[in-house]
């Protein structure tokens, strides 16, 4: 039940911002590979990592807000934690808090799958948005 509200919760939050959205993919077997399931991808002007957990899929920023670690480097925990490869801090993949307290926050996209490609939101960041 609480895994619904917050799911809610998120939802109506990224329908609140505005998002411009780049499509990263065709589909998402381009998205899929070995490893540690992690991969770098760009939109517009970003670089961003792609996440497949759990069925869903995630978005976030390539590098670490503690001291720049390469997020694509790292490995996503069990509940769902993408895990920095320099000192191990955790964040969440749906909100991008710090699951491991030590009070940062990593940057996170919303990821849509439509008919014709797999898209990331990356906020509109203007000065239109702060007076609305
Ligand atoms: S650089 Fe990521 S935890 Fe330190």
């Amino acid at each position: 039940m609480t895994n619904d509200i917050n799911y809610t919760n998120e939802k109506a939050l990224s329908q609140a911002k505005q998002y411009t959205w780049y499509k990263i993919a065709d589909n998402t077997a381009e998205l899929l590979q070995d490893g540690n399931g992690i991969i770098e991808v760009t939109a517009g002007d970003k670089i961003i990592c792609i996440i497949k957990h759990s069925n869903r899929w995630f978005g976030c920023a390539a590098k670490c807000p503690h001291a720049g670690g390469t997020m694509a480097d790292g490995y996503v925990d069990a509940l769902g934690n993408i895990v920095c490869p320099l000192h191990r801090y955790k964040f969440s993949l749906t909100n991008g808090r710090n699951t491991s307290g030590e009070g940062y926050f990593l940057k996170t996209f919303p990821i849509e799958l439509r008919e014709d490609g797999v898209f990331a939101g990356i906020e509109q960041n203007n000065l239109f948005n702060w007076l609305k």
